[in-house]
């Protein structure tokens, strides 16, 4: 029988699966590359699996920006999956629930069209961005949670290539409100790289290797003044360095993360008490007998706090945490306590350590203690693209009242992390494939081809906050 096929279309991964599982089924990187010295082309999980040096490949991306630009590519990357799959889009498969990035500009968006209904020929589609999938998962799978109960929630999604504050009513996205932070998990490789480099050994190459260095020894610091002066310090008195030894490709292709302890016995076996804790250039240009080591020390956390402070780097915008209160602040006064309250961390660098903690700590004081809805001035009258009102949805009670009913509440700022930030888009649309509601949000193929573009435009945009999901 024909299924769902739910397609989380990040920037760094494609997630591949069909709707009512748990998790997808073929997760690739969202690539194509060129080895240097072989013109055979890599195409998505082909540019990870088996390759011995990745600096020597030359990557694609379909996404630039943040925004799919380069279609060939991704075709290359679907038929790529697809193959793993063993489907055949157009027979096997009765529609495709997609994501998409918050504002994608409408040319783009009608090339994604044709490729979707002319060149894979699916019989059926719905896209959406990330956000409101993700807020669907969270709220079913806590079903006791205020964030189920109360109709909103502001989702903060940190990927690849930004970082977005997403208000949602009721499922559906609250466009105007939505704020954007420039800083994503490529900004932070690529930064690292750049800090790595200017201090220690060139890894400008290196991207994959970094990226991977950057997943395991980077985290977000919840006290970065004392934290940079204890960088500052030698031998014992500085925990937070760590040596990450270069591959040398017998023993480690993609390098490794050394135990503190090791280094010491090591150190220890080679007469060396303190292990060298002194200039990082030092400590790679004179490496142990075998591995060549690159020393991560304030590094560590002077990288993912761009997410708090992209100021710090030359961007002239807020951190994370203020353009979640500039998010909420765009809302109508009587959303804005419950958005408070119904805060959810996604995306790759919200796994960064110390992530949420650090959040809440800077965006409490943001949240104003005690607005009341009788306190507030009557919501913004002119705004991009107005929120369906709860009257234009047929069935649905009435989550203002309910947001209006909980802002008189105390606590004034609750945060919570999805089980996988990195899948919890995947999963939303995974229970939205396997709803009843999903025919209602469907574009079909004969749509598109009597209406065009537009239908799809009209279709999508509406959400599928217009219809209520019933539990799935
Ligand atoms: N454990 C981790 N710790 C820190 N960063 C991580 C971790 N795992 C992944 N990342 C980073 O998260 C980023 C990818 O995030 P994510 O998978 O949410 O993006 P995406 O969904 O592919 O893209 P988009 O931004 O379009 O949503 C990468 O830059 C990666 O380095
Ligand atoms: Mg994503």
């Amino acid at each position: 029988m024909a299924r769902v096929l739910v397609l989380d279309n990040g920037a760094d991964s494609a997630r591949f699966g069909f709707a009512g599982s748990d998790s997808p089924t073929v997760v690739v990187p969202n690539c194509t590359a060129t080895p240097r010295k072989d013109p055979r082309k890599l195409i998505a999980d082909e540019t990870e699996s088996g390759i011995k040096d990745h600096s020597q490949l030359a990557y694609t991306r379909p996404f630039e920006r943040g925004y799919l630009t380069n279609p060939a590519c991704e075709v290359e990357v679907w038929e790529r999956a697809v193959q793993k799959l063993a489907i055949d889009p157009a027979k096997d498969v009765r529609a495709l629930v997609m994501t998409e990035p918050l504002f994608t500009p409408a040319a783009l968006q009608s090339r994604l069209d044709e490729v979707v209904f002319e060149q894979f020929g699916f019989q059926a589609c719905y896209r959406t961005p990330a956000a409101p999938l993700s807020a669907l998962d969270y709220k079913l799978s806590n079903p006791d949670s205020r964030f189920a109960s109360d109709g909103c929630c502001v989702v903060v999604d940190s990927g690849f290539s930004f970082s977005h504050a997403v208000p949602i009513f009721d499922n559906h996205v609250l466009n105007y409100a939505a704020r954007r932070v420039d800083v994503g998990g490529k900004l932070l490789t690529n930064y690292l790289k750049e800090l790595l480099s200017y201090r220690q050994l060139n890894v400008m190459d290196d991207t994959y290797m970094i990226d991977r260095a950057k997943r395991e020894l980077c985290f977000v610091s919840t006290d970065f003044g004392s934290q940079l002066a204890e960088a500052e310090r030698r031998g014992k008195a500085n925990t937070l360095w760590r040596d990450f030894a270069l591959p040398n490709f017998t023993d480690t292709m993609h390098g490794r993360v050394l135990e503190r302890a090791d280094l010491a016995a090591a150190a220890a076996a080679a007469g060396d008490q303190a292990p060298a804790a002194a200039a990082p250039a030092a400590a790679a240009s004179k490496p142990s007998q075998q591995e060549q080591r690159l020393r991560f020390n304030n590094e560590r956390f002077a990288v993912p706090e761009v997410l708090f402070s992209p100021r710090g780097i030359g961007l002239e915008q807020g951190g994370v945490h203020e353009a979640t209160a500039q998010a909420i602040a765009a809302c109508a006064p009587e959303m804005q306590r419950p958005l408070y309250l119904n805060i959810l961390l996604t995306g790759g660098n919200t796994l960064f350590a110390n992530f949420k903690e650090r959040f809440t700590q800077e965006i409490q004081p943001l949240a104003p203690a005690g607005v009341r809805p009788s306190d507030a001035p009557s919501p913004p009258s002119v705004v991009a693209r107005s929120p369906p009102t709860p009257s234009s949805r047929g069935g649905v009670s009435d989550p203002l009242s309910r947001a209006h009913a909980c802002s008189s509440a105390q606590a004034n700022v609750h945060v919570v992390v999805p089980s996988d930030p990195l899948l919890s888009a995947w999963r939303g649309g995974s229970r939205l494939g396997a709803s009843e509601e999903l025919q209602e949000v469907l574009v079909t193929k004969a749509q598109y081809e009597e209406h065009g573009h537009e239908i799809c435009r009209r279709g999508f945009e509406m959400g599928f906050g217009s219809v209520p999901l019933k539990r799935v």
